[in-house]
């Protein structure tokens, strides 16, 4: 098996170096040159051969077939070149203008797509504050409704008198404040006597007044500023314990009970322009 690989390995080297041509020689050099073929590499060896070395031989000839004709291409070549350059002339002749009018129309034509974005843009602004302002106007109406609906005009302020159930100060805040206001501060005598008109009888109501900050210094929670207005039972403020620092109204008076004690309250609505 070997010695046959051989063999044709070498016959193969040897007829193409045969074929293989060197400069501008004769064409029938690039003919099989094998005298015997047969005998030479064997019928196998020229059957599988003689069809590549025909192959190499026919594009040479092609080649030079190429060659003769070269005088013609040349004057081909050079004529599409000479076309090429005229166009290309032109164009750069052309190219000032042809850029000045394309950045016209493309400059224009941006120019006024963003004119109308930036008009509708304005438009939508201004339908979104004209919604936003709807949306906080019904919101404010909803609240005013809700307080309304709870909190009654007495004297100059809207409240409401929890007579229901009974609350320590920060469970009676944050029911106040769950409806939309806080522990009701007095202004005046005039306020006083009209809630107190509405008050029961032998009933305490804890109001949003209380000295826990400072001793004697009674602070209104609404506020956060001195209450304006007091009107304490007799022998009032009275300290039986130190935790008595939330004020209570009481049968037209006011006094300080334990802020942890349960009582009735008064809350007032944040909005007393309702
Ligand atoms: C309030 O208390 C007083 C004295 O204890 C009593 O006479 C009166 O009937 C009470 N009033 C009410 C409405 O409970
Ligand atoms: C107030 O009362 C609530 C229950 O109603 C309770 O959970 C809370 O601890 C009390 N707070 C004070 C300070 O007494």
């Amino acid at each position: 098996m070997f010695q046959l690989n051989a063999l044709f390995f070498y016959a193969t080297i040897a007829i193409v170096l045969n074929a293989i041509p060197s400069g501008s020689e004769d064409p029938s050099r690039f003919v099989c040159r094998l005298q015997d073929p047969p005998n030479q590499c064997g019928e196998f060896c020229l059957t599988a051969l003689m069809p590549l070395i025909d192959h190499i031989a026919k594009h040479q000839e092609q080649w030079k077939t190429c060659n003769l004709d070269n005088g013609l291409t040349k004057a081909k070549l050079e004529e599409i070149q000479g076309r090429q350059t005229d166009i290309r002339k032109q164009i750069e002749s052309q190219e000032p203008s042809l850029t000045k009018s394309w950045k016209k129309i493309i400059s224009e034509d941006i120019g006024d797509r963003i004119n109308r974005m930036e008009s509708k843009q304005l438009k939508m602004e201004g339908l979104l504050s004209g919604i936003q302002e709807a949306v906080t106007s019904i919101k404010n109406d909803i609240r005013r409704w809700r307080i309304s609906q709870k909190f009654k005009l007495i004297g100059s302020k809207y409240l409401y008198i929890e007579n229901d159930f009974k609350a320590n100060w920060t469970t009676a805040l944050s029911a106040c404040k769950q409806m939309g206001g806080n522990l009701a501060s007095i202004s005046d005598g005039d306020d006083f006597n009209a809630i107190v008109s509405k008050l029961n009888q032998n009933e305490s109501y804890k109001i949003g007044i209380n000295d826990l900050a400072e001793k004697y210094v009674f602070i209104s929670v609404s506020s956060g500023k001195k209450a304006p207005f007091l009107k304490w039972k007799p022998g009032e403020p009275r300290y039986n314990h130190e935790d008595q620092r939330c004020v209570t109204i009481h049968n037209g008076g006011m006094w300080v009970d334990g802020c942890t004690a349960f009582h009735k309250f008064i809350c007032e609505a944040d909005d007393n322009t309702l």
